[in-house]
């Protein structure tokens, strides 16, 4: 039972290295099953969510091997000789049922457990299923698991390429139906697809397998399916969520703090939102964003989150912490997930004024939070709870922690080596 003691009202300042993306690299880490031969990913980050993707490959047979020193992962799937992603470790981490399009994709059949919710949603698959579908897979649901198979026709080829057109631009039905689609035959079109800067990371890394992949990014993707894929070296790319969360943490209580590894193009929506707030942020190039003191009081400010290139709901807990302090009212819309704002409770118990109407969060903002003992619901609600023990008068204690690692590398520490007053203690 390990907690976070923080000791707020410390200035931050000085450089924090983003880490590699956890919402890209998971979804490679599954993908790598499709190649023929080893891969090797470089920059991954040292997380629970990671290790629990790592835990399911090689519960499916694949042999890998992790230096966490240099941040790299080799992945052998030669050996892969199962096709079921267990219970135990989908309830842990829904994400594990991105692995149901490469063994779909690579020996025509998969059982995985239903992912069931969590804490910020019902979180339903049926655009994941309804893809596999039009691609020709057969599919039930019994006993907690979707047992998912196709036959292969005399060429050993399985999915059939088909027109997909997606009823909502899911990001983890996109991948899922992207992947199977690279070993199809045919080509495979995805309507109405997901836009995120990690969907291009994934398009980009089955490419140089020997994919092939246009249109990722954009709401049309062409896959052309190939007989076979090979092995890869390839980078994750950094985490625009982890940087979006060190630069709130800056505009709340910072001075000359510069973000590196952050790349601002694929935050465009947020980092313009902070600029309306009045948050004084500037490019220093690409990739690193440099925060200083604000030059006059922070503006009430609304926000709504949207599929990208809207405003990422994984931010939308952190945007809520520093909006709380403002003066005025501001309005934050969820319209991706329908139960995120769990979190406000705790914040409201740290005296933030917050009230919620259905998906939107009515903030009244205070002068001040107090420190108080409270808890994290999911990873994002955690960090933003972490970051308002950072400005609250006296100590905040932080428990269920465990939510905050499954997604930020060295979280304490990184906030550690910024000035912040904070401490792990079990
Ligand atoms: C990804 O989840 C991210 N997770 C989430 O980040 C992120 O919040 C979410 O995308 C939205 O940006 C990973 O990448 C591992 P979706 P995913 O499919 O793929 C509904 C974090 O904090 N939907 O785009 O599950 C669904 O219920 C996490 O890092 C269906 O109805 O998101 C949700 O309301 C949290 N049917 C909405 O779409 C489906 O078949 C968005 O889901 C699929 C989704």
């Amino acid at each position: 039972m390990e907690k976070f003691v923080i000791n707020g009202g410390k200035i931050l300042s000085g450089k924090v290295k983003i880490s590699g993306a956890k919402n890209s690299a998971l979804k490679l880490i599954a993908a790598s099953i499709l190649a023929d031969s080893k891969t090797t990913l470089k920059n991954v980050p040292k997380i629970e969510d990671v290790n629990i993707m790592i835990e399911v490959l090689r519960t499916l047979g694949a042999r890998v091997n992790v230096d966490t020193e240099n941040k790299s992962v080799e992945i052998n799937p030669e050996s892969i000789d199962s096709y079921e992603a267990p219970y135990e470790l989908v309830r842990k981490m829904r994400a594990s049922i991105l692995v149901a399009g490469p063994l779909l994709s690579k020996f025509g059949k998969v059982k995985v457990a239903v992912p069931g919710g969590c804490n910020i949603g019902s979180r339903q698959i049926d655009l994941h299923l309804k893809g596999f579908e039009d691609m020709g897979v057969e599919y039930s649901i019994e006993h907690g698991y979707i047992n998912c198979q196709v036959e292969s026709n005399k060429t050993g080829v399985r999915l059939s390429g088909t027109m997909v057109n997606m009823d909502f631009p899911s990001r983890g039905a996109t991948e899922n139906i992207m992947m199977a689609a690279c070993l199809a035959r045919g080509q495979t079109v995805i309507n109405n697809a997901a836009r995120e800067p990690e969907i291009i990371d994934l398009a980009c890394f089955l490419n140089s397998m020997g994919a092939d992949i246009q249109g990722s990014g954009t709401d049309c993707i062409v896959i052309n399916g190939v007989k076979s894929l090979k092995g890869t070296e390839y980078e994750v790319m950094p985490d625009s969520i982890e940087a979006g969360t060190f630069i709130v943490a800056a505009g709340l209580c910072g001075n000359k703090v510069e973000v590196e590894n952050a790349k601002w193009k694929n935050l465009q929506v947020f980092y313009s939102k902070l600029k309306e707030i009045g948050v004084n942020i500037s490019i220093i190039d690409e990739n690193n964003i440099r925060v200083d003191e604000p030059q006059s009081t922070y503006n009430p400010t609304n926000i709504s989150t949207l599929p990208y290139p809207g405003f990422p709901t994984d931010l939308q807990p952190i945007i809520t912490v520093l909006l709380s302090t403002i003066p005025g009212v501001s309005i934050v819309t969820e319209n991706v997930f329908e139960n995120r704002f769990m979190y406000v409770d705790e914040l409201n118990r740290m005296g933030a004024n917050i009230k919620i109407d259905g998906h939107h969060a009515v903030i009244k903002g205070v002068e001040k939070l107090s420190g108080a003992p409270v808890r994290s619901f999911d990873l994002r609600a955690g960090a933003a709870i972490v970051l308002a023990g950072l400005v609250a008068e006296g100590s905040t204690e932080v428990s269920d922690i465990y939510h905050i690692k499954r997604g930020y590398e060295d979280f304490e520490e990184k906030l550690k080596s910024l000035g912040a007053d904070i401490k792990k203690v079990s």
